[in-house]
């Protein structure tokens, strides 16, 4: 018989339990062979749950069981998790997991260990939930040169920025509905600051370029700022707030990951997608771009991506799927936020006439040389917002004080996503 565990009782692994008893026998089919689940590990009790007995509060039973081939670890958390996991690769049982802050913060280690143990390091449903983004960045895309990654990584705050727009609800109000759909982190300033899609990036950044990308190495800012008029004033100017990770590989070689509120013109697809689903959008010089898109949270969908990665355990047992990138030993392969060229969406403080602005902004861009501008490079509608053409940060940084100098006091920017 071949056994699976799973480490924690929570959201996912509670749907990872639920799941395999709603479609075992297709499971099963696909694994190749019958498969049972062995234990549940979580120091809470459960004593009217109909698996009560398997519940057991020691990794030990764990180990000491050789029909255990693989266990999902969906506890969260770097510790107990990192040891958990180091004790079953070290054991030579498999692994698969949900917990991205785990990997973002110590994968180079635990594939390390899996490598050196000849097995695996599953995690699959770390990112985007149900969507397969994992096997397909490593895999099937492996011919390429990867060039960029964009996505939109959180369901929660995708869904609130969402909600904001579409039915006026505040911040405040849609992230508890989000939490009540158990879509938020056990700490919901890991979604709204950005945490979240940081390490989501890391991992994704980590995986295309072969370097561990640690997660204080990436510049992080959250959605905590934006407003109901950001999100009217995008959507008026034909695209749509989104809190977007992405990564770049600069011309040096070097790599530019980040986090942030963008302006997504609606011209790519990323603008459209809404609620808790997340997309990836991976540029390859073989493919230009594919875009993964699908439920980034939730309890079966990530579950879904948790037994995926069993099943292949199963199914290939001691085959050595795990990618592996490595620790670099230092970040100097990251380039800083500073270095972002990028377009400005401005939404100016008062009403202010918008027509004025942007005859001001265009005066400013020509007289300055600040960069090549044009006037399709902006747009205005009723309230004071406009977008300009890409510029460096040193061309921002005049841009914003010439205008500043003019008493043109501005609410908020922030960068325009390339289309
Ligand atoms: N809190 C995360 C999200 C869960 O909202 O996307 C999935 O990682």
């Amino acid at each position: 018989m071949k056994k699976f565990a799973v480490l924690g009782y929570g959201t996912v692994g509670s749907g990872v339990v639920e799941l395999f008893y709603k479609n075992r026998s297709k499971i099963e089919e696909k694994a190749g062979s019958p498969m049972e689940l062995g234990y549940i590990l979580d120091l809470r009790e459960f004593p009217d749950s109909p698996y009560a007995e398997k519940f057991t509060k020691t990794i030990d039973t764990i180990l000491a069981d050789d029909e255990v081939k693989v266990v999902a670890e969906c506890m969260g958390g770097v510790e107990p998790a990192f040891t958990y996991l180091m004790q079953c690769l070290s054991h030579g049982i498999s692994v698969a997991t949900s917990n991205k802050e785990l990997i973002a913060k110590k994968g180079a280690e635990l594939l390390a260990e899996a490598k050196a143990h000849s097995c695996n390091c599953f995690f699959e449903a770390s990112v985007g939930g149900a969507i397969p983004i994992i096997r397909p960045l490593h895999r099937c895309l492996a011919a390429n040169e990867i060039s960029e990654i964009y996505g939109i990584l959180n369901g929660t705050t995708n869904y609130i920025l969402n909600k904001m727009l579409t039915d006026g609800m505040t911040f405040e109000d849609a992230l508890a509905k989000a939490q009540k759909h158990g879509y938020a982190e056990r700490e919901p300033s890991a979604d709204v600051d950005g945490h979240d899609a940081c390490r989501k990036i890391c991992i994704l950044s980590s995986l295309a370029f072969g370097k561990h990308v640690y997660p204080e190495s990436v510049y992080t800012k959250g959605i905590r700022e934006i407003t109901l008029e950001d999100a009217a004033d995008a959507d008026a100017l034909d695209g749509a707030v989104k809190l977007i990770a992405f990564v770049k590989k600069l011309g040096d070689g070097r790599i530019l990951p980040a986090v942030m509120p963008m302006f997504v013109p609606h011209e790519n697809m990323i603008s459209r997608v809404d609620g808790v689903f997340n997309c990836i959008e991976v540029c390859g010089d073989a493919i230009d771009r594919a875009y993964f898109c699908g439920r980034g949270a939730g309890k079966l969908p990530t579950a879904s991506a948790v037994m995926a990665d069993i099943i292949e355990e199963i199914k290939h047992h001691k085959t050595v799927f795990s990618q592996d990138w490595v620790d670099a030993g230092t970040q100097n392969f990251i380039a800083g936020i500073d270095e972002l060229v990028c377009g400005m969406f401005i939404r100016f403080a008062e009403a202010q006439n918008a027509a004025a602005c942007c005859e001001k902004l265009t005066g400013y861009l020509k007289a300055e040389n600040l960069a090549d501008f044009s006037e399709d490079c902006v747009s205005a509608v009723d309230h004071a917002a406009l977008i300009t053409c890409p510029m460096t940060k040193a061309q921002r940084d005049q841009l914003l004080a010439k205008l500043a100098e003019d008493g043109l006091n501005i609410a908020h920017w922030m960068p325009v996503m390339d289309a």
